[in-house]
């Protein structure tokens, strides 16, 4: 038999710059671990390490949808129902006119879905630094280049608007907001939002709006990018039951948007993947629904 020799499997080049700063950390906090060593993990915010529960509610929908055999294949934007109860929370949230929502596996892929479908090698945006790594991760693994922003840790982390404008290149396609922020906890006002939109109406930019936090503020007024007058085209939504609702593990988020061609271009990723898990949605739904029932955010 003749031997065939196999080439040296490498990893595509297109991963070369690819971290996650939370992810990478983790593994050097448990050879410490593993060392003796007791560690705090606060580099991720996942509430069920913390003994928070997911509510019963959310746990028996998924118990139910199993027995129920409802584990099949899902529509690529998401099953109705799951949908409905992000497309109502928005209008309840005073969101009106949300043209278009499809379900995520969490914000993480909403992330990756509109920036695969709106922004080309070539281009860039801008992202904050300090950042969260997911969208450094993300623009790494497209090709796309990484345009930061400062976030001022002099001023209480407020975002830093000059040096944002200053940045903005002729290839500069959008702007990402993660209100409240992770990782600083800072909450913008009203004025920045505005003056965000401004930047955003004159240089013809996508609003990336990350709301992961938005039920997680202590002080302050919390203003949706989705509220913001003259930028209905502009802003995409990204969000997720992970931390509002204790499950993370889910992986249920969604992408909300007022532009239908936003939607469009979004939802080719969203075929090219299939669904989002059938059962999670259930409970993502029931989630959502049981929370305007029970009027906790009302
Ligand atoms: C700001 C921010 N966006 C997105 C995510 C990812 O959320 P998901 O679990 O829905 O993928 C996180 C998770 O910590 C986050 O902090």
């Amino acid at each position: 038999m003749p031997v065939v020799s196999i080439r040296e499997i490498t990893a595509a080049r297109r991963l070369d710059n690819v971290r996650y700063a939370i992810r990478d950390l983790a593994v050097l906090a448990d050879q410490l671990v593993q060392q003796g060593k007791k560690i705090l993990y606060l580099n991720v915010g996942d509430p069920n390490i913390y003994d928070f529960q997911t509510p019963a509610h959310l746990v028996e929908a998924v118990a139910t949808a199993m027995r129920d055999n409802k584990n099949g294949y899902a529509p690529s934007p998401g099953i109705p129902q799951a949908v409905e109860a992000i497309r109502s929370e928005a209008v309840r949230k005073g969101i009106t006119s949300v043209q278009d929502v499809f379900v995520t596996s969490g914000a993480s892929e909403a992330v990756d879905a509109c920036i695969t479908a709106l922004v080309n090698p070539g281009e860039n945006i801008l992202t904050l630094r300090p950042d969260y790594p997911l969208y450094s991760a993300v623009l790494c693994k497209l090709g796309i280049e990484i345009n930061t922003y400062d976030l001022n840790e002099e001023d209480g982390w407020q975002p830093d608007l000059v040096d944002l404008e200053n940045k903005i290149t002729p290839k500069t396609r959008a702007i990402v907001l993660i209100n409240p922020n992770n990782p600083t906890g800072y909450l913008y006002s009203l004025k920045e939002m505005e003056a965000l939109k401004n930047i955003c109406i004159k240089h013809n930019l996508y609003l990336f709006s990350d709301e992961a936090y938005r039920e997680f503020c202590y002080t302050g007024e919390y203003v949706s990018a989705m509220h913001l007058d003259g930028v209905k085209e502009n802003v995409v939504m990204l969000d997720t039951i992970s931390k509002r609702y204790s499950a993370c593990g889910a992986r249920i988020g969604a992408l909300v948007t007022k532009n239908k061609s936003i939607y469009d271009a979004a939802l080719k990723f969203a075929q090219a993947r299939l669904s989002p898990g059938m059962v999670e949605q259930i409970a993502g739904a029931a989630a959502v629904c049981f929370s305007r029932a029970v009027g906790i955010y009302a």
